[in-house]
């Protein structure tokens, strides 16, 4: 394939792993510097130039968008997405991911474990939101910080109200989050490809530091992730739109808790400290969607007009508990289940003699209308939760 990477850094570590990977396998690799690319906008054709010569669309782009270039690198990544090239990391999943209240934003919706944290404007009601995240010790963090800097932990509610007027004072805005004790100055980092965490390390806050960022002094080792934990990492991942990150998380009393997902991960630490070739494995995962690509199964099925795709769930007391698929008469009524997810798993293409069960949902293709029916028109009481995806789909044709 004909893969640009798209870096201000040419000579980190990350990038020269990447073209020394792309190499081996030969690939045509080119790193193109993220700023020097001009976006060109006129009617028909969207175009990019580089050093201003009109460039010949590559297969793949590789981002690697540095946060000082975080709004002109997503415009320069949405640019190739419209000229169809193939990006593991999609422009909004980078934008997302940069922005820690919107990050946790979306992946609160999903039950994937996140510290409890809030996000005030109003001086009068810092107090309330400091007491029901659970008083101090408390962390306060920068919507936009990195490398640890701008993440604070206060000991006393006292100063954390002060931190907070001060921050608010010079225009900052900033998150309150639960301190997770138990997390004793580690996190984990957890490094996804696709739908696997493909290498994981620990890392550990020195002295009296409770950043356990490297750049902070953190010491990093390998670890064997727990399947709860590579779980947690392939559904944000996931949600986030994000093919190749690293997800970071806390270990709290119960479990994994998500605190950011990197949507350029550095690979220095974490090949340093695995001994594993993640550049490798980045480098077959996009050769490997150049030849078969995911699609936005949503954006693509409903060009067809009067269908689409809907998540239909199926409630305590639904009168589609206990009936095979195939009983339901979704088939008749032009709708086809593509996905029964149920728990922490995902059976892709369930049979129609699948019994469903409460508390299952079904991920449907066919007529919007006869979809619309099936869906409960009074919102629920309490918000249905979506469950973790399983690291590896189940198929269907492939159960025992
Ligand atoms: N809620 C928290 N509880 C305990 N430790 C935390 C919490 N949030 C952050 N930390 C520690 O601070 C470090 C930096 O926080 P993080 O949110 O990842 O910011 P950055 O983007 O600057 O890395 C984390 O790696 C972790 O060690
Ligand atoms: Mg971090």
């Amino acid at each position: 394939m004909n893969l640009s990477i798209l870096s201000c850094a040419p000579k980190c570590y990350s990038t020269m792993r990447l073209i020394e990977a792309a190499k081996q396998r030969d690939h045509k690799v080119k790193v193109l510097n993220t700023v020097r690319l001009t976006i060109d906008l006129a009617d028909g054709e969207p175009n990019l130039f580089y050093k201003d010569k009109r460039i010949v669309p590559p297969d793949a782009i590789l981002p690697r968008i540095g946060t000082s270039v975080t709004r002109y690198g997503t415009a320069v990544v949405r640019q190739f997405e419209k000229m169809d090239v193939y990006s593991p990391n999609s422009s909004a999943g980078i934008s997302y991911s940069r922005d820690k209240l919107r990050s946790l934003q979306i992946l609160s919706r999903h039950d994937i474990g996140i510290p409890v944290t809030a996000y005030v404007d109003d001086k009068r009601d810092v107090q309330g939101a400091l007491e029901r995240i659970g008083g101090a010790p408390v962390i306060i963090k920068l919507l936009e910080g990195t490398q640890g800097v701008g993440v604070i932990l206060a000991d006393k509610l006292e100063i954390a109200k002060a931190i907070v007027e001060t921050l608010h004072s010079t225009n900052q805005q900033v998150l309150l989050q639960k301190f997770v004790a138990e997390s004793k100055g580690k996190d984990v980092r957890a490094f996804v490809i696709g739908d696997h965490v493909v290498a994981a390390i620990r890392r550990t806050a020195q002295g009296q530091e409770f950043r356990s960022n490297v750049h902070r002094g953190g010491k990093a080792e390998a670890i064997e992730l727990q399947p709860e934990y590579a779980r947690a990492a392939v559904s944000a991942a996931q949600i986030m739109g994000l093919h190749i990150c690293g997800v970071d998380m806390l270990e709290g009393a119960n479990g994994p808790q998500v605190m950011e997902v990197n949507s350029s991960p550095g690979l220095e630490g974490i090949e340093g400290a695995t001994g594993l070739d993640v550049a490798g494995a980045i480098i077959d995962y996009i050769a490997d969607q150049v030849k078969f690509p995911e699609i936005d199964i949503r954006q693509r099925l409903t060009v067809s007009q009067g269908y689409g795709v809907a998540d239909i769930n199926i409630p305590v007391g639904s009168k589609f508990v206990g009936m095979s698929i195939d009983k339901t008469g979704l088939r008749e009524q032009d709708v086809v289940v593509l996905t029964l997810r149920r728990g922490g798993e995902v059976i892709s293409n369930p049979k129609g003699s699948r019994v469903l069960k409460a508390d299952d949902s079904l991920l449907c293709y066919g007529k919007s209308e006869h979809m619309k029916a099936l869906i409960p028109d009074r919102p629920r009481k309490r918000r249905r939760k979506l469950k973790p995806l399983p690291s590896t789909p189940v198929t269907e044709g492939t159960r025992a």
